[in-house]
């Protein structure tokens, strides 16, 4: 039995995707830029199945229709098989490289493999050329990613890459905006915290537009992208760590000043992020954070201090709570026998 198997690793967004314009849309308040990653990935296995309906084995285990992993990767698979009309159930299984519940998100390498696996195995295509060749574009498949998590659709490619919102709905799109090869930057994250979100990123996207922080964050969010961008073309560690930092304590700020209010991070992340600027400061070390919806800190710097940040790390933190890595090239598909 052929099986299609679709390699995708997570991304870290530099600019956060934070509230939606439309929920069922999946239709953004803001244009977001993220650095795709390498070594944490999803490795997701499909092959069509005789069976009534799908089955889903996540990291060894059956999950089902009801459970919170298969409910959202079950309903992501109901919409491409009602959209496309495509016929059969698949059996599905999934791993993710990097440890379950370690606090790492992994809806966005997890739903993109789903939907590059599945297609794939409906379409039997075993290569972008032929998905391509049936109408299933990266750039399509990218956009059916982001309708099963937000984050998803970065991930499809490889580098720098920015999700345009545009001016309705329909019209935003995905696209690499910095080629990987051009500047390679690090990314090692710092575990903090194993737990389950109380507040899950749904729920905490509904109520960004109660934060009376929100408004304003919309407003000065396109002089912050072209930091980014700026900062990545330049290859200016500086103009592009100064940016991330900003935008990430602004997102949380937006968070916490939102009705539910929701602290992603406590005490230990807080103390961290202190120490590292006064790293950066005594050592010169060019490293800078960025925090998603969790207590995780990603610290950020180009491959070219990738040593001595390490060290700086290692000196900090114990080697079970780091997880290293670097940009990477975007997803790959294969089949197998
Ligand atoms: O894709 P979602 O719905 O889990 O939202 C992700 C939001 C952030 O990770 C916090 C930011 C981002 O752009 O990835």
């Amino acid at each position: 039995m052929k099986k299609y198997q679709a390699k995708v690793a997570s991304n870290i967004a530099f600019i956060k995707y934070w509230g939606k314009e439309s929920e069922a849309l999946q239709w953004p308040a803001n244009d977001s830029i993220s650095m795709t990653l390498d070594a944490l990935h999803t490795l997701t296995k499909v092959s069509q199945s005789e069976d009534s309906d799908h089955v889903f084995i996540f990291n060894g285990k059956e999950t089902g229709r009801d459970s919170k992993q298969g409910g959202k990767a079950f309903r992501h698979l109901d919409f491409l098989k009602e959209k496309y009309a495509f016929k059969g159930a698949l059996k599905i299984e999934s791993e993710n490289s990097f440890p379950t519940g370690c606090g790492i998100a992994s809806s966005a390498s997890g739903l993109a493999a789903l939907t590059l696996a599945s297609i794939s195995a409906w379409t039997q295509s075993a290569s972008f050329e032929e998905l391509e060749q049936k109408g299933f574009t990266k750039e399509l498949l990218s956009n059916l990613s982001r309708m099963g998590s937000g984050s998803a659709g970065r991930s499809i490619f490889g580098g720098y890459v920015k999700w345009n919102k545009s001016s309705c709905a329909e019209d935003q799109f995905i696209n690499k905006e910095v080629e990987e090869d051009s500047w390679e930057l690090c990314d090692s994250v710092v575990l903090f915290s194993s737990l389950e979100k109380a507040v899950g990123s749904t729920e905490a996207h509904r109520a960004a537009w109660t934060s009376p922080l929100f408004a304003p964050r919309l407003a000065s969010l396109s002089d912050r992208m072209k930091l980014v961008t700026d900062g990545l073309n330049e290859k200016n560690m500086e103009k592009l760590g100064e940016a991330i930092e900003a935008e990430a304590l602004e997102m949380h700020a937006v968070i916490m000043s939102a009705t539910p209010s929701v602290h992603y991070f406590g005490r230990e992340t807080g103390e961290f992020l202190a120490d590292m600027r006064k790293a950066r400061k005594e050592h010169g070390l060019p490293m800078y954070f960025t925090i998603d919806a969790g207590p995780n800190v990603h610290v950020i710097y180009p491959k070219s201090h990738k040593k001595e940040v390490r060290a700086w790390l290692a000196s900090k933190i114990n080697e079970n709570n780091l997880l290293h890595d670097s940009v990477g090239r975007g997803a790959e598909l294969k089949v197998t026998d």
